[in-house]
């Protein structure tokens, strides 16, 4: 449980520290901190015992470096690097932050994060050990804000990291479900037999393989009716990709769970939003599928028809994500979207290319592209740029249809290229998160799991100019 209160409330205290400025504690506070070794350093974390001095038992002195260094990514990182390191160690933890009111936000969006820890699913639950903290603040408003964000944050980590067998297509759809209820937005799911109907063919195809039934969850949120800009945001929804029958390796296989990312990265920003309100109009799409090698599966070869007109070869039936992302595509620019931005875990190639330090990014507007790239770097996502020469296109000319799904070379930037060329005129970029969506190890202030990237940046994207 996290509050926020006027009082001293537990037995441990953090406290923060910069290098080259004292800030202001209270006398019994100062008094303690004359015996503190901690230089300040960033991510220095010392422990005090009070020896009874106060009424606190342990007083933890958090190093931040500089004021001339310090921003709000640095203290997301450093406070949420202590909490890491205290959660399994303290039962109870009172914090003092002595910010200005812009920095309260990132401490309540910090903590929810550091805090998370995805438990499996076990018959004897093992939680984390920290399960009591009290900010001393009278910035309640701030800090709630951004504990709820935090809170959301985490909602999408638990659906990446949760197993393909309850994550299903009918799972999301209820979670889609749930949040629109909750939330008062609209939605609309349309199931196989209307995808059918409607002509998603790429998207029925995909799913076809599977006992799960693919589906496409609509969630819309107008929050300036009058405006005609329209920004629609596309998540990559694969419950789990074995690669169909263009079949995977067995190993590594089981981090497909997380190729649904984009997905819940998607229904993320929507729940936020609906308690941010901005004055945006906002539509969601994801296209949910199960890609699965079976005697009903899409086939190398095939030829389909997509929702655009356009005819797809499939080379490749493991280029699965692309195929029904720009169905969903061509829907977007039909509800009138002026900008769309989709997010996938696309291919293995950004992945190699990038690890997880850098989130691919291909955009046919060089001023989205710098939007991104910048509302990232305020909130500590990196992205990369990808190219987009049209001449890339030569190597997706198919003799069967139109276009091919896949080439041997050029993984990521071709992944983004197919997806472009459904976009014509519109404003375009595509997020390619296969790297950095799931770590195997801590990242700080990241458990290992899922991490929600770059709902994060996404979510400032939209805020920007609401504050
Ligand atoms: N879901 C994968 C991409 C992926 C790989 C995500 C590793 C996360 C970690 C995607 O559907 C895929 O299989 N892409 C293929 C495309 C190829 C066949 C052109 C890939 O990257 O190998
Ligand atoms: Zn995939
Ligand atoms: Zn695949």
């Amino acid at each position: 449980m996290i509050s926020i209160s006027d009082n001293e409330t537990y037995s441990n205290l953090l406290i923060f520290k910069f290098k080259n400025f004292e800030m202001k504690y209270p006398e019994y506070i100062k008094s303690i901190l004359q015996f503190s070794e901690n230089t300040g350093e960033n991510k220095e974390l010392e422990c005090i015992n009070t020896l009874g001095k106060c009424r606190y038992k342990n007083i933890f002195v958090l190093g931040i470096g500089t004021t001339e260094e310090f921003n709000s990514v640095k203290l997301f990182k450093t406070l949420g690097d202590a909490i890491l390191k205290l959660k399994n160690s303290l039962s109870e933890l009172d914090i003092l932050p002595t910010f200005p009111n812009d920095f309260n936000y990132t401490i309540g969006e910090s903590l929810q994060i550091a805090l998370y820890k995805y438990n499996g699913i076990k018959k004897v639950e093992k939680k984390i050990k920290l399960q009591n903290i009290n900010i001393i603040s009278k910035h309640k408003d701030s800090i709630n804000k951004g504990l709820i964000i935090g809170s959301s944050i985490n909602y999408s980590r638990q659906l990446v990291n949760m197993p393909s067998n309850y994550v299903t297509p009918k799972y999301i759809a209820k979670q889609a479900e749930n949040i629109a209820r909750n939330e008062n937005l609209d939605i609309e799911i349309l199931d196989k037999y209307m995808l059918k109907q409607l002509g998603m063919n790429c998207i029925c195809n995909v799913g076809k393989g599977s006992i799960h039934n693919p589906c496409l969850i609509i969630m819309q949120y107008f929050g300036n009716p009058r405006d005609k800009k329209i920004l629609s945001l596309i998540g990559k929804g694969v419950t789990f990709d074995t690669g169909g029958i263009s079949l995977k390796p067995s190993k590594g296989m089981e981090d497909m769970i997380s190729d649904m990312a984009g997905a819940a990265s998607v229904l993320c920003v929507m729940k936020c939003i609906s308690k941010l309100k901005p004055k945006k109009n906002i539509i969601a799409l994801i296209p949910v599928v199960e890609n699965m090698p079976s005697g009903s599966a899409y086939k190398p070869g095939d030829v389909i028809i997509t929702y655009s007109g356009k005819t797809v070869e499939v080379v490749n039936t493991d280029a699965e994500g692309r195929l029904i992302l720009c169905d969903a595509i061509s829907y977007a620019k039909e509800l009138g979207s002026t900008t769309i931005i989709d997010i996938a875990t696309l291919t293995g190639s950004c992945a190699n290319f990038f690890g997880n330090i850098n989130i691919g990014l291909l955009s046919n507007s060089s001023e989205l592209a710098h939007d991104i790239i910048n509302c990232g770097k305020n909130v500590g996502e990196n992205f990369w740029r990808l190219p987009n020469n049209i001449e890339y296109m030569n190597e997706l000319k198919s003799d069967a249809a139109d276009i091919k799904n896949t080439s041997t070379k050029c993984g990521a930037i071709l992944g983004g290229m197919f997806l472009q060329s459904f976009c014509e005129d519109i404003n375009f970029a595509h997020i390619d998160i296969a790297g950095c969506a799931y770590n195997s190890k801590v990242l700080s202030p990241y458990d290992k799991g899922a991490n929600a990237l770059p709902t994060r940046t996404l979510i400032e994207y939209i805020m920007k100019d609401d504050r």
